[in-house]
């Protein structure tokens, strides 16, 4: 292997080149398989536009139409893929996958029409019309494309480029995968299918109403909340003592996405609203609508009554009024002030006033935890700014002697970016989420299904690896094709966004040990190569609970693993091209074959 650096040779496993000390990159499959949604963003009769134009305005066009959609495609995560003529193809879930990629495009979709729509506002004359489709579906994608190379290529980006010719001008449509994926956030229509070039059978569309939800959230549904026991009693029992004693804490609920963990607050505000008190609700997003202290300000705009599409004079005064009611006459100006900052409606510039920010929403639910105790949940801090972090972890350490409750809902990967988390906080507890016992995902099965064979509950329970939303996410596949073996587009992309949020020394790890199989060596592991450090690696992954480590191992001298879930492992393998897990699969056979005295005993590993 030669240094990337300077040219020297490195040793095949070395991670920095002995040379001239550069670090050397992890080298893993360059191309992958992946679920992407690709966007297609036209001009409606474009040709005849520029027909007879001059030149100078065709170019001048062009560019306010590509800057404004490359914009708005890039805000929501996109990746322009390229232009041919004057259509726009970018690419969603590529080269890293995110659990809601296929929304994200279809939001970019509406963002591009609205946009254009503005511009022709802006510039008289301009009159552009354009259209967009969105079609997901799995794709090869290029892990190290450099700017302008194909970053995916597969059926679906012909099947989005031949759908955007066919929708309506000024609209957006989705064919059948993103339909599945995003059903739960738009309106969808669905309109006659569309017989499109190159494909057999026609192709079935659906046009893109209003969206039904805000980013990246999902309906929590209405089945009886099964198992969380111990779980809810430890957070009634630290509501319990905020009531009484006016001791405040902070719980942080950990957990994968799907795992309950919206579910369990909710269901603790149902509680806290049953014994008189009110829940303060805010939710950070993950991208566009976020604003620094976002979660924050929701939970102010609730309490004032302040919509949050309102015109900035109106919310203010709102505010003022609110503020009057609930503070002592010597603190409105000011809080009034700190408030609207907060909320982003104030005129100057928060940073340098955090302090006095912070301060302003500590009285806010002090106060308002006089009238009724308190629970305020910060929904989704995996996607929080640092300052509104800053903010709750000030709230938490400073906020004393009131009836309040603080929740805090995160997946996994906040703690490894924030691992100090409730570590000053006087009164903090962690409550992770497992999954549930097989035993209550066959009754969450049963609260949707009314008679299920056992047979399918069986399967279902085998497949989603306790993970309600999965089982809710299987069931609804099941009624959509009962004989479908293919795993759910939701489930593969929560389980494709854990993945893609590792750290490439980690995943590496984890797509090679899923070609060794369910269970796999550590040693083994380590001869597939290109992961600098395996045992840190495996660290990685059990400390993301993707793998566990066995106490014993069936082959003699080396450490065993198995993956937590056959679900992760299948999506790791999914991900591989053919071409790497035949090259990976003979790398292992050789590996084992050498390393044991007698291959006949271990046949089962190598088969
Ligand atoms: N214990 C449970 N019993 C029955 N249903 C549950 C349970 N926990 C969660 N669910 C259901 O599973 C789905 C997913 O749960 P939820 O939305 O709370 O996940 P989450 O952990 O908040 O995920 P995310 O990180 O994506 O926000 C919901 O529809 C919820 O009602
Ligand atoms: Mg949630």
């Amino acid at each position: 292997m030669a240094c990337r650096h300077c040219g020297e040779e490195v040793p095949e496993e070395a991670r920095f080149c002995p040379s001239c000390g550069a670090e050397q990159a992890v080298a893993g499959p360059q191309e992958e398989r992946k679920v992407v949604s690709v966007l297609f963003v036209d001009v409606v009769g474009s040709t005849a536009h520029a027909d007879g134009a001059d030149p100078e305005d065709v170019r001048e066009r062009n560019q306010l139409y590509y800057r404004e959609t490359r914009e708005r495609i890039e805000r929501y995560g996109g990746v322009v893929e390229k232009f041919i003529g004057d259509a726009i193809m970018a690419v969603f879930g590529a080269p890293l996958a995110r659990s809601d990629d296929a929304e994200r495009a279809v939001r970019a979709a509406l963002s591009t029409l609205e946009g254009i729509r503005e511009l022709n506002e802006r510039h008289a004359g301009l009159d552009l019309q354009v259209r967009a489709a969105v079609c997901s579906g799995e794709a090869m994608v290029a892990i190290n494309a450099a700017p302008g190379e194909a970053l995916a290529t597969g059926d679906v980006v012909n099947t989005a480029a031949r759908l955007q010719s066919a929708a309506p001008p000024g609209r957006a449509i989705v064919g059948e995968n993103t339909y599945r994926l995003t059903r739960h956030a738009f309106g969808l229509e669905e309109l006659p299918s569309i017989d499109a070039k190159g494909k057999r059978d026609a192709v079935r569309a659906w046009l893109v109403g209003e969206p039904l939800v805000s980013p990246a959230s999902r309906p929590t549904s209405q089945t009886p909340l099964v198992g969380r026991d111990r779980e809810l009693l430890i957070v009634r029992t630290v509501w319990d003592r905020a009531v009484n004693a006016s001791r405040p804490h902070l719980v942080t609920v950990l957990g994968p996405a799907g795992i309950g963990k919206s579910r369990l607050a909710s269901e603790m505000a149902m509680d806290v609203e049953a014994q008189g008190g009110r829940t303060l609700w805010g939710r950070s997003l993950p991208y566009e609508e976020q604003t620094p202290y976002r979660g924050a300000g929701e939970i102010v705009r609730r309490a004032t009554g302040i919509f949050e599409n309102e015109p900035v004079d109106v919310a203010r005064d709102k505010l003022a009024a609110a503020v009057a009611s609930l503070f002592p006459e010597g603190e409105v100006a000011e809080t009034t002030r700190y408030l609207s900052l907060l909320l982003g409606l104030g005129l100057d510039e928060p940073a340098s006033e955090v302090i006095h920010l912070q301060f302003a929403m500590r009285r806010f639910v002090e106060l308002l935890s006089r009238e009724q105790p308190v629970l305020v949940v910060f929904e989704d801090i995996h996607w929080a700014d640092a300052v509104l972090l800053d903010l709750i972890d000030y709230l938490v350490s400073h906020v004393q002697e009131h009836r309040i409750l603080f929740l805090a809902l995160a997946r996994p990967e906040f703690m490894e970016e924030r691992p100090s988390w409730g570590a000053g906080m006087a009164g903090s507890t962690t409550l992770p989420l497992d999954p549930l016992t097989p035993a209550e995902a066959a009754q969450v099965i049963g609260s949707l299904l009314a008679k299920a064979q056992a047979s399918i509950v069986e399967r279902v329970v085998a497949t989603a690896g306790g993970n309600p939303l999965f089982i809710e996410e299987l069931v609804a596949s099941l009624a959509d094709d009962p004989l479908s073996e293919e795993l759910p587009g939701t489930v593969l992309a929560a389980i494709s966004a854990r993945i893609d949020s590792l750290p490439a020394a980690g995943r590496t790890a984890l797509l090679h040990a899923s070609v060794i199989g369910q269970t796999f060596w550590r040693d083994v592991l380590a001869h597939l190569g290109d992961v600098p450090d395996v045992d840190e690696a495996l660290d990685a992954l059990e400390a993301r609970g993707l793998v566990q480590r066995r106490s014993q191992s069936q082959v003699e001298g080396d450490v065993e693993f198995t993956f937590k879930h056959v679900l992760i492992r299948d999506t790791a393998y999914g991900m591989l091209p053919r071409a790497a897990r035949r090259e990976l699969h003979a790398a292992t056979a050789a590996h084992v074959e050498r390393s044991v005295p007698d291959p006949a005993e271990i046949g089962w590993v190598l088969a």
